[in-house]
């Protein structure tokens, strides 16, 4: 991404000295609404990214321009400011400080290349960004996960959404041309090299906002919670959806509501459906990774209900024009599909997809190629 205008900018408002920090987008495989569940993800980070330049400014005052939103907010670092994206990082000084750790003021220009709102996960990136910044230029002695850590638990007290872990891990995480295998209930993970033979990603972007995506997303993280809850009174070992097998799910169908019942059922499956497409990834198996992904994109239409028409239509024609696999992608509600392709059918169905969706919904998608590029870092 070319900086510049970033840089400029800082020179105009604050003066000649920064440091210069970034960290990326992600797209995810496979794994979706898994996370917060203690299942397993898939995503890696991406070559879109965050950047800010910033300095220290020996106050207690923050004072931010979004070069993208052409926007300045000014707070103090333990009052809440009023604009929305500036919450993102009071939310991240906030939990630094719920740490007993301690930051100054700073000045800072921010900006980026990650389509906003398009499920590319910009706010973990913002997150991201702060958090390695801050620990960086206050000698925080943090470790990565705690980043990711701080980034999430913004994401949910400032912001108030319950997300889970994946996209701020695989923003401060993240590995050129590797995708990452995390298991969200330890933590743990497998970097995966990723350079698939004669394939490849394409996300299409439905240019549909995820407006409900933020309300709608408490409530599955609820549904799910609610399932728990009631297969915990007989098994108290149970903590989360990951302990529970579609067995023992079923044990308890009579007791759940319907619809709680069939979102439980896919989180399970949809764990199953990771663990089944790694296991082919590892035999160059495109063809059944990419099966995997329409099962995901079935799953989280019918039974999850996150998808939307824009979406549903594209993967759609993602099938008629031979994709290997393709599905939505994020919380859902609108944002991009992800696309599997062979080298072979790539020009034919980025040619069709946009075509067919101008005649559906009277816009074009957007068509964005990204590759598999690396976390937090800091740039100069
Ligand atoms: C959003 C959340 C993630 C994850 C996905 C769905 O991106 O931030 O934690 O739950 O949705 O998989």
């Amino acid at each position: 991404m070319d900086y510049s205008a970033i840089t400029t900018q800082f020179n105009k408002r604050y003066g000649r000295e920064f440091s210069l920090y970034a960290s990326p987008g992600r797209v995810n495989l496979i794994g979706e609404h898994t996370d917060y569940n203690g299942g397993f993800v898939f995503p890696g980070a991406i070559d879109k990214l965050i950047v800010a330049a910033i300095k220290p400014n020996d106050t207690e005052i923050v004072r931010v321009y979004s070069y993208d939103m052409k926007e300045t907010a000014e707070f103090a670092l333990d009052e809440k400011p009023t604009a929305s994206w500036a919450l993102y990082i009071y939310g991240v000084i906030s939990e630094i400080s719920k740490r007993g750790l301690k930051v100054g003021g700073f000045d800072c220009v921010f900006g980026g290349d990650i389509p906003i709102g398009s499920g590319l996960s910009t706010s973990a990136a913002l997150e991201s960004t702060f958090a390695f910044a801050l620990n960086d230029l206050f000698n925080l002695g943090l470790a990565r996960i705690d980043m990711a850590l701080i980034g999430q638990a913004a994401e949910h007290n400032a912001v108030g959404v319950r997300c889970g872990i994946m996209d701020q891990f695989a923003s401060v995480f993240g590995e050129t041309d590797h995708l990452i295998r995390l298991d969200c209930r330890s933590l743990e993970y497998e970097l995966v090299p990723f350079h698939p033979k004669n394939c490849r990603l394409v996300l299409l972007d439905t240019q549909v906002k995820h407006n409900l995506a933020a309300s709608e997303y408490n409530i599955r993280r609820a549904e799910c919670e609610e399932g728990v809850a009631t297969i915990q009174k007989k098994h108290p070992q149970v903590k989360l959806l990951r302990d529970v097998s579609l067995d023992l799910l079923n044990d308890f169908k009579k007791e759940l509501k319907e619809s709680t019942y069939r979102r439980c059922r896919y989180v399970i499956e949809e764990n199953q459906r990771l663990l089944d497409a790694c296991e082919a990834l590892k035999h160059d198996n495109y063809t059944e990774f990419g099966k995997k992904m329409y099962g995901s994109h079935e799953g989280l239409s019918k039974e999850y209900n996150v998808s939307c028409k824009e979406l549903d239509f594209l993967v759609s024609i993602a099938i008629k024009n031979g994709a290997l696999g393709a599905r939505m992608m994020g919380g859902g509600f609108g944002g991009c599909t992800i696309n599997l392709l062979e080298e072979s059918h790539y020009a034919a169905f980025v040619e069709e997809a946009i075509a067919a969706y101008k005649i559906e919904f009277n816009k074009a998608p957007k068509i964005y190629e990204v590759k598999i590029g690396k976390g937090s870092h800091k740039i100069a």
